[in-house]
């Protein structure tokens, strides 16, 4: 009876063309799921937990065992050619208690519009806590329903022994594709006749590789499961922060991986840093600490920062955190402020300062504030405020009602990116000198993807300057406090958007027409693509009839709305107008939900355009990540290996080859 049902999944399981959109649990094709999956690489040491599922479809096109799942199952672990030993023995620990849930799901887009949702039953064990010290191959082997069996290759690799960088900064710039930076560079910077008079810092790294984004389970990414990769050198499912999502309803239970900046504090003991423009519990900074299926779990992401993932539920005991980053700095005030989005609805603030934190709410504060003590700055609730609008339409701060300590006030003084990274820097040098242990941070330019979603060009092109920025002033003042040979700095992103431009447009004539086909006449392509209108030609300065800039200073446009503006477009849009002039009065809002529910063309948004319709599901209002590779650059010891073209797995293993992290 058995052996015909194996059958029918076997030959199911080599033609998944139905599980392309919706899977029943992404990673494992199969029946019997092993969590680290097949293709995984670990570190030598680094702390993992193993999930493993066997599943039994009660109906749906492939179901086993009258929908009974295998509680029989058993699992053992080889290394090399070795005898495989049943994996409580392998690893030392106790059998591990056998868990048992339902879940349901759609097969397709038919099985979705009929509401036939397909149901599993599942049977399911957990190990914690696991590591593996010797280097090799390893093969984990699940068998289940008498006969079928799903092997995992594993492989663990020994990093160098050697240490060749004390200090690791590690850029991202949110969603950074090259086709951004080369929009970056030509508003900002002048060229003549074809040649450009200055470079982005990013131009003048001194090593350049390409890192392959996909997923786990689809070949898009988001910024969860992409920092994952970064940072724990494994792949892993989108929404996911450092675990394999598993198909239980607890978000917090799922297998837990160790993350770079775990392994610098708990082997070389250093300081670490988190810097972002985001909401500080986002995904990209959450990533470095924080370990759940759902990167939205905002209050207890910030718990696990400062007490780690074991405080959120005992029941699952992981054995390393990052005991509290060193700095923590960025937006996401309401996530602190005692209330419904702070943990256990608590003044988190005080929470912070009672472990030995100072805290800081502006700039002033930032500046002045000592670097001796670890440090929680907090700038503003929600998002911080772009680049453009601290700097060029400062109008923009008013009446946001964003004051970081919930005083219903707008913040007025909120650093910038560069302001953050510099100080972030200077407090984890002071705290490393006891020991000369070095530091590990993270800055992220994380509106770069924010503004790309909502198609705000320039508001996300300024966020890149601002990172390009903050990376020319890092390198100055590693420099002046004599770390710039000491640090290892990685320039990289987590995944692009189909941004590009493909000429300019004339914004007067577009908003003179009245016929859509007409507007679009406004586009000069090829010859007709002119020279930038945003930075200063030779012999010309700005027309009073251009905005009234302010700081902006060297590396940044001169202007921000030329009548000549870049024109560019987007891989993948909703229903937008598109009029290619500046957002001047706040970030762009390109859809907006009618009174059907889907989005449409938001009436308000760049009123003098044509109208482009759009390629993506009508549920989605903003623009999506896409498919291409994303370049990296490296400076300093340990640079040299980021050339080429690699996984964003290696990012994680590269690094710790250049901390050493085989040497204990
Ligand atoms: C599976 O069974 C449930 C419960 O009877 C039903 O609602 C659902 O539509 C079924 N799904 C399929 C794919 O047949
Ligand atoms: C911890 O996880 C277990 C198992 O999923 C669950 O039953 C329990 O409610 C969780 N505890 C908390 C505090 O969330
Ligand atoms: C530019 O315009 C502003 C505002 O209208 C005005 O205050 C300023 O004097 C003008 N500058 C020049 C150089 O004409
Ligand atoms: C194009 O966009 C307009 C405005 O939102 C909308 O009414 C129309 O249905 C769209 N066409 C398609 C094919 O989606």
């Amino acid at each position: 009876m058995w052996a015909a049902s194996v059958t029918v999944a076997l030959l199911l399981s080599t033609n998944v063309a139905f599980a392309q959109t919706f899977k029943r649990l992404g990673g494992c094709p199969r029946l019997g799921c092993v969590f680290p999956p097949d293709q995984t690489d670990f570190l030598v040491g680094q702390y993992f937990d193993i999930r493993l599922e066997v599943h039994a479809p009660v109906n749906g096109t492939e179901t086993a065992n009258g929908g009974v799942p295998d509680e029989k199952f058993t699992f053992c672990v080889q290394r090399g050619k070795g005898a495989c030993t049943d994996a409580a023995k392998f690893f030392g620990v106790k059998e591990p208690a056998l868990e048992k849930w339902s879940f349901s799901y759609f097969e397709d887009l038919f099985a979705q519009d009929a509401g036939a949702s397909t149901a599993v039953n599942v049977a399911s064990k957990a190990y914690r806590g696991l590591r593996l010290t010797t280097p090799g191959t390893y093969q984990a082997k699940l068998k289940y329903y008498s006969g079928s069996e799903t092997v995992a290759n594993w492989i663990v690799r020994e990093p160098a022994k050697k240490r060749k960088a004390k200090n690791v900064l590690l850029f991202i710039g949110d969603g950074m594709t090259q086709a951004m930076i080369t929009a970056a560079r030509l508003i900002a910077h002048k060229s003549v006749n074809g040649r450009y008079q200055s470079l982005m810092q990013m131009d003048q790294m001194d090593y350049l590789g390409h890192q392959m984004t996909h997923s786990l389970d689809s070949f898009i990414t988001d910024s969860a499961n992409s920092a994952t990769s970064l940072y724990t050198g494994k792949k892993a499912s989108v929404g996911a922060l450092n675990v394999y999502a598993d198909s239980s309803p607890n978000s917090f239970d799922d297998a837990k991986i160790e993350t770079i900046a775990q392994l610098f504090r708990r082997v070389i003991g250093g300081p670490i840093g988190m810097v972002s423009t985001a909401v500080i519990a986002d995904a990209t900074p959450a990533a470095l600490c924080a370990h759940t299926r759902d990167r939205n779990q905002f209050p207890q992401i910030i718990q696990e920062y400062l007490d780690g993932a074991s405080s959120v539920n005992s029941t699952f005991n992981w054995p390393t955190s990052c005991d509290g980053p060193d700095v923590v700095f960025g937006g996401g005030a309401e996530n602190f402020i005692a209330g419904p989005k702070s943990p256990g609805g608590a003044d988190y603030y005080k929470v912070f300062q009672a472990k030995g934190y100072n805290v800081v709410y502006n700039n002033k504060e930032l500046q002045k504030v000592a670097t001796d003590k670890k440090t929680l700055g907090i700038f503003s609730k929600s998002n911080m405020a772009k680049w453009i609008d601290r700097n060029v339409y400062p109008q923009n701060l008013l009446n946001q009602k964003n004051s970081p300590t919930g005083d219903g006030t707008d913040a007025v003084d909120q650093p910038g990116l560069k302001e953050m990274t510099l100080k972030a820097i200077d407090i984890l040098q002071t705290r490393q000198k006891k020991k000369n242990t070095g530091w590990f941070m993270m800055s992220e330019a994380a509106s770069i993807d924010k503004m790309m979603h909502a198609l705000d060009y320039d508001r996300a092109l300024g966020e890149l300057l601002e990172l390009d920025d903050t990376i020319r002033a890092t390198i100055a003042h590693l420099k002046k406090i004599g770390e710039y040979e000491n640090t290892l700095i990685v320039v990289t992103a987590d995944h692009g958007h189909g941004f590009d431009v493909y000429g300019n447009a004339d914004t007067t004539y577009l908003a003179a027409q009245t016929d859509d086909r007409k507007k679009r006449n406004a586009i000069g392509v090829y010859e007709n693509a002119g020279l930038s209108g945003y930075t200063v030609a030779e012999g010309s300065l700005p027309t009073n009839d251009t905005v009234v800039y302010g700081s902006e200073g060297a590396n940044f446009p001169v202007q921000w709305n030329p009548r000549y503006a870049y024109a560019a477009g987007f891989g993948a849009n909703p229903d937008h107008r598109e009029g290619y002039a500046v957002n001047q009065k706040g970030p762009r809002v390109p859809a907006t939900k009618g009174s059907t529910g889907e989005n449409e063309v938001n009436p308000v948004d760049q009123a003098s355009g044509f109208i482009v319709n759009g390629t993506l599901p009508v549920s989605q209002g903003q623009g999506v990540h896409s498919l291409q590779d994303v370049s990296v650059f490296a400076n300093g010891p340990g640079g040299k290996a980021f050339r080429g073209v690699y996984n964003n797995i290696d990012i994680f293993f590269k690094i710790a080859d250049a901390l050493g992290l085989g040497s204990k």
